[in-house]
């Protein structure tokens, strides 16, 4: 529950719709599923491993399977990412926590203050939220990762999937809906090229929060008689499934406002999908609602999305905390104070600046964790032999050996893997430089 809570956040409300929309819909839907199925699942199940087998941090799990300078480098990497990403995630967190307040103050007539509250070029504004996000973020933290997580995900996500399930219903009174939900299930595959499949991949990385270590790290905490491959398919589905419920809502609330005469394509007939978008188009069908409605669906939904971007956050930073703690014998209080200093100061940079979330998750969340990904599976494969991870994964899966399972996650994380994410990587490398 604590790792679906890692992995279901901004990236599948906030990021899911915002990368559909930039890519052209539906086709972009069936790279990223592809992405998730063959690249993420077995990448998951193989931090789950190193983690659950080591019981470390990252950089302390890698180190203790294996010497050489390669080892620690990953879980080193994986820190630098969660810190890089975290800088601008709690600016788009601060946001989702203001917009609570925004339906509030609308709801009673404030108008100079929900105004205020929802301009997001506001950099003051959007430091207040971006540091008091950091700061429940560091209390949490400061107290451990705490069984909290899994009871607040348990009951959490299963309202979060009614409440996008009823505005769905709701977006399809309008007018102009049909025509996004075309767009978002018919796949033009003439728009599929190396950019798209470079989003998908690093979108897929990003929203099941793989390849920096953050699930290693949740595998440590793994009881050994836990089923690690079922763990990891729920995970992938509850992921998945909330991101497309998202698109579901957001793409055909697009094509409404669309029809009620706001500009929402370019020249190209591309959709304007920029950092923004989710918040530019929630927040007025919240208010298409009126009254204690609008009220109603406006703020929980933007609780609920506050608290799944928590449990992310939390996730996020535990990773480099983690490994001060052990690799520096620092007390966790003063680890997460150091850590959380630095991030801190950090968002609040990018606060006054939004236009660095796009370059930071364009680096970070499509180059970094792939390519933490890559190393992953090189370092499995390679170095601790996929023989002993597969040792590992057998507590609390009985009967492993009987199915193909072995076989087939073996060539998964020796070959294919490894070779797709190398390839994507460089064709876009390449595409950039010629
Ligand atoms: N998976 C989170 C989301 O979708 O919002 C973001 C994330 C969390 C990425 C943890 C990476 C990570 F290690």
């Amino acid at each position: 529950m604590a790792a679906a809570g890692s992995a279901v956040g901004l990236g599948n409300i906030w990021g899911f719709p915002t990368q559909v929309a930039d890519n052209g819909g539906a086709s972009f839907i069936l790279i990223y599923l592809i992405c998730c199925l063959i690249v993420g699942l077995p990448v998951m199940i193989a931090e789950f491993a190193i983690g659950r087998n080591t019981r470390r941090n990252p950089v302390g799990a890698f180190k203790k399977l294996s010497s050489g300078w390669f080892p620690p480098l990953i879980g080193l990497w994986g820190v630098m990412c969660g810190v890089m990403i975290l800088c601008f995630y709690l600016v788009i967190a601060g946001w989702t926590l203001g917009f609570i307040f925004e339906e509030i103050f609308y709801y009673m007539g404030m108008s100079t203050a929900s105004n205020w509250v929802a301009d997001l070029g506001n950099g003051f504004k959007n430091s207040i939220f971006t540091v008091l996000f950091m700061l429940a973020t560091m209390g949490i933290i400061t107290g451990g990762v705490s069984n909290g997580i899994e009871r607040a995900t348990k009951t959490l996500m299963p309202v979060l999937i009614l409440v996008l399930i009823i505005m769905i219903g709701y977006v399809f009174t309008f007018d102009g809906s049909v025509e996004g939900l075309r767009m978002y299930l018919l796949p033009d595959f003439s728009m599929i090229n190396t950019n798209l499949v470079f989003s998908a991949l690093g979108q897929a990385f990003f929203s099941l929060s793989l390849g920096m270590g953050a699930l290693l790290t949740y595998g440590s905490y793994l009881k050994k008689n836990q089923n690690i491959v079922e763990s990891a398919v729920y995970v992938t589905i509850a992921d998945v499934c909330i991101a497309i419920l998202a698109g579901l809502l957001i793409i055909p609330a697009m094509f409404v406002a669309q029809y009620s005469g706001i500009t929402i394509m370019d020249d190209d007939g591309r959709l304007f999908a920029s950092t923004t978008l989710v918040f530019d188009v929630l927040p007025n069908l919240f208010k298409s609602m009126g009254g204690f409605f609008g009220l109603l669906f406006g703020a929980s939904f933007f609780i609920l999305l506050s608290m799944a971007a928590l449990t992310s956050t939390i996730s996020l930073l535990e990773v480099p905390v983690s490994y001060f703690i052990d690799e520096h014998r620092l007390s966790r209080r003063r680890s997460t104070l150091i850590v959380g200093g630095v991030v801190m100061a950090a968002a609040i940079v990018v606060s006054y600046n939004i236009n660095f979330i796009d370059i930071l998750a364009t680096i970070f969340n499509n180059v970094g964790l792939p390519l933490g990904g890559l190393m992953l599976c090189v370092f499995l494969a390679w170095y601790w032999k996929s023989e002993n991870a597969i040792e590992e994964i057998k507590h609390g899966f009985e009967n492993l050996e009987d199915g193909y399972f072995p076989a087939v996650w073996k060539i998964f994380i020796k070959y294919i893997c490894p070779f797709l994410i190398a390839l994507v990587l460089i064709t876009t490398l390449y595409n950039l430089i010629a």
